[in-house]
C-alpha cells in the first residue's frame, strides 16, 4: 500500500530496502527520460492512455492527450502518460465485457502502483469509461474522467446515419430481403465515419452522462463531439483541473457517494439510457461502498419519464443532443428530484452548477418535464420465478403491445445453437412464442455478450413480423429495440430457472406487476433441476479468474473480491 502522505516522484517508492536511494534512482532514470529537476518537483498527472488500433472510438484519443497536457502544464503540474488497456465493443472476443474488470484492475492498479497525485483517464468506447471510473474509485487518488466524444452521423442515400441503432435496422432489411449485397456494403462504409463513439444513446453515451451526473467529469463535457474543437477545450480544462485536486486532495470517495448515485440512476432513467448502464452503475457504485436496487430502480422509474428524444427510443443523434443543451438541460428538468449538495471534481455542488444560465436549450430534443418524450423511465426490472433476482427490460425501446401477454418457449440452449438454428425454415415458431435464449450469462463462458438483441427467426422476419418477446441471460447493446428481457439472474450456467425452460412451456410476462414467470409445477421444476448439468468450467488464465469470481447483473458483474459492498 502506497503512502498517500508522499507527494510526487516521491509516492510508493520502489522498495529497495532504502528509501533515500529509491529516490534517487528514480529520479536519475525519470532524467533519463529529459526532465528537469524542476519538473521533477511538480506534482505529477498520470493520463491513462487507450489509443489503439483496435478501437476507432478512441481514434482522437492523442489529441486529446496534447490537449490534457497543455492543460497540466499551463496549471503547473508534470504531464505522465501511461498505458492500460483499451476497450473496443466490435474487435473482442467473445465479447468486450468479460474485459471491463480486466482493463479496472490494470487502471486501479497503474494509478496506485506509479507515482501520480492525480490522474486524468481518457475512455469513450462502452466499457472503458466503467472500467476507468471503477479503477479510478478503487485507487481513490484524485481523478478526471475524460470521455473521447460521439461521433458524427453520415449520409446514406440523403438518409441520416449512425451508428448502431441504424446498424441494426439495415441489417434487418438485408435479412428480410429488402436490401442486396451491393447495399449493404455501401451502408456498412457510411454507419461509422469520424472518431468518436456510437452517437446515440447507446451504452458509450448513457456512460458519459452517468460519469458526469457523478461529478466525475467536468460539467458539460458527456455530449461534446469527438471531432469538435470543444472537446480539446475540455481536455484542456480536464488537465488543469487535475492539477488543482491533486493540490487539494479531492478523492472519488468525497463525489461519487450514495446521493451522486442515486442522481446518476435517475439520469439513467431521464436519458432513456443503455441496459448496460444499470450493470456499470451498480459496480461503480459497488466500488464506492454504494448498493444499487433493481427495486429502487422500479420505484425511480415511475418517477422520472424520458426527457432525451434519442435514437434508438427516439429521432436524434448525440450531436442534436450537444446542439440542443446536453446533459444540464436534462439535469435542470429533473432539478426537482435530485440532490443537490453532490460534489464534483471541480469542487461545486450539484445545485451551484444548476444556478447558473443553463443557455439554448431544444425542446424537441430534451424535452420539458411536463411533456416528456415518454411518460416513465426507460428501464424496469421484473422479478418472478424466472427470474428470483431480477432481470431488466428497456421498455421505452420496446413495443407495449407485447408487455401483458403469455407465450411457448422456443428455447435456444446457448448463443452457438441460436445462430445455428434460428433461421432454420423448419424451427417451430409462431409470432406469439417467446424466444429463449440460454447460458449467455456472466458464467457461461460467452462472457455475458450483447446477444440478448436476438433475431427475429428468419421466417417470421420475412413475414412482416417486427417484434418478439425475447428473454435471456444477456446483455444487449445499448442502441438495439425490441421487447427483450435481459440480465435474467441467477443465470442458465449458475443454476437458474432459466436453464430449466424448456421448449413449450408457458411464461406470461406483466410489465405492469414487474413480473415474468415460467408457469411449469415446482414439481417439474425440482426433476429438471436434478437432471442439470453445469456448464464447462474454464481451465486457466483470466477467463478461469473470470468464471470463479463474477458475480451476477444485480452486482454490477464485478469481481466478488474488488467490491466494496
Ligand atoms: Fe465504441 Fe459503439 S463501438 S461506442
Amino acid at each position: 500500500m502506497a503512502d498517500e502522505t508522499e507527494k510526487g516522484l516521491a509516492r510508493g517508492l520502489t522498495n529497495y530496502g532504502d528509501k533515500d536511494f529509491s529516490l534517487y534512482l528514480r529520479r536519475s532514470f525519470a532524467k533519463a527520460m529529459g526532465f528537469t529537476s524542476e519538473s521533477l518537483e511538480k506534482p505529477i498527472v498520470g493520463i491513462a492512455d487507450t489509443a489503439s488500433s483496435y478501437n476507432n472510438c478512441h481514434r482522437n484519443v492523442p489529441e486529446q492527450i496534447e490537449a490534457v497536457k497543455r492543460g497540466v502544464l499551463a496549471a503547473g503540474g508534470l504531464p505522465m502518460v501511461f498505458p492500460t488497456v483499451s476497450l473496443a465493443e466490435t474487435f473482442l472476443h467473445p465479447t468486450s465485457m468479460l474485459y471491463r474488470n480486466l482493463m479496472s484492475m490494470d487502471t486501479e492498479e497503474m494509478i496506485s502502483a506509479q507515482p501520480m497525485d492525480a490522474a486524468v483517464v481518457v475512455g469513450g468506447c462502452d466499457k472503458t469509461v466503467p472500467a476507468q471510473l471503477m479503477g479510478a474509485i478503487s485507487a481513490n487518488r484524485p481523478a478526471v474522467q475524460l470521455i473521447t466524444g460521439p461521433m458524427m452521423t453520415a449520409r446514406h442515400e440523403g438518409e441520416r446515419l449512425g451508428a448502431c441503432t441504424d446498424c441494426r435496422r439495415f441489417w434487418a432489411m438485408y435479412r428480410a430481403g429488402e436490401l442486396n449485397d451491393q447495399q449493404i456494403v455501401a451502408v456498412e462504409s457510411r454507419l461509422a465515419t469520424t472518431a468518436g463513439t456510437c452517437p446515440v444513446m447507446g451504452t458509450a453515451s448513457t456512460m458519459a452522462c452517468i460519469a458526469e451526473t457523478l461529478g466525475m467529469a467536468l460539467p458539460g463535457t458527456a455530449a461534446i463531439p469527438a471531432v469538435h474543437a470543444d472537446r480539446l477545450r475540455a481536455a484542456e480544462e480536464s488537465g488543469k483541473r487535475a492539477v488543482e485536486i491533486a493540490r487539494s486532495g479531492l478523492t472519488p470517495d468525497k463525489v461519487v457517494t450514495e446521493k451522486s448515485v442515486e442522481n446518476a440512476l435517475r439520469v439513467l432513467l431521464a436519458i432513456g439510457g443503455s441496459t448496460n448502464g444499470i450493470i456499470h452503475l451498480t459496480a461503480i457504485a459497488g466500488r464506492a461502498g454504494v448498493n444499487v436496487s433493481l427495486d429502487r430502480l422500479n420505484e425511480i422509474s415511475d418517477e422520472t419519464p424520458v426527457l432525451v428524444n434519442l435514437k434508438p427510443s427516439g429521432d436524434h443523434y448525440m450531436e442534436d443532443f450537444f446542439a440542443g443543451g446536453g446533459l444540464g438541460a436534462v439535469l435542470r428538468e429533473i432539478k426537482h428530484l435530485l440532490h443537490l449538495d453532490t460534489l464534483s471534481i471541480t469542487g461545486e455542488t450539484l445545485g451551484d452548477r444548476l444556478n447558473e444560465d443553463p443557455g439554448f436549450i431544444d425542446p424537441d430534443i430534451v424535452r420539458p418535464f411536463a411533456e416528456p418524450h415518454y411518460p416513465l423511465g426507460g428501464l424496469v426490472s421484473l422479478f418472478g420465478t424466472l427470474a428470483p433476482n431480477g432481470a431488466i427490460l428497456k421498455r421505452a425501446a420496446a413495443d407495449d403491445a407485447l408487455f401483458e401477454s403469455e407465450g411457448r418457449a422456443v428455447v435456444f440452449s446457448s448463443p452457438a445453437d441460436m445462430a445455428e438454428r434460428i433461421d432454420d425454415p423448419d424451427l417451430d415458431v409462431e409470432p406469439n412464442d417467446f424466444i429463449v435464449l440460454q447460458n449467455a450469462g456472466p458464467k457461461s463462458g460467452y462472457g455475458m455478450p450483447e446477444c440478448g438483441y436476438l433475431p427475429i427467426p428468419g421466417k417470421l422476419a420475412r413475414a412482416g413480423v417486427k417484434d418478439i418477446v425475447r428473454i435471456s441471460d444477456a446483455r444487449m447493446s445499448g442502441t438495439a429495440y425490441g421487447t427483450i428481457i435481459l440480465h435474467v439472474s441467477p443465470e442458465a450456467a449458475d443454476g437458474g430457472p432459466l436453464g430449466l425452460v424448456r421448449n413449450g412451456d408457458r411464461i406470461r410476462l406483466s410489465v405492469k406487476e414487474r413480473r415474468f414467470d415460467l408457469l411449469v409445477s415446482e414439481e417439474e421444476m425440482a426433476k429438471r433441476r436434478a437432471e442439470w448439468t453445469p456448464v464447462e468450467a474454464e481451465p486457466r488464465g483470466y477467463a478461469k479468474l473470470y468464471q470463479d469470481h463474477v458475480l451476477q447483473a444485480e452486482d454490477g458483474c464485478d469481481f466478488d473480491f474488488l467490491r466494496a459492498v
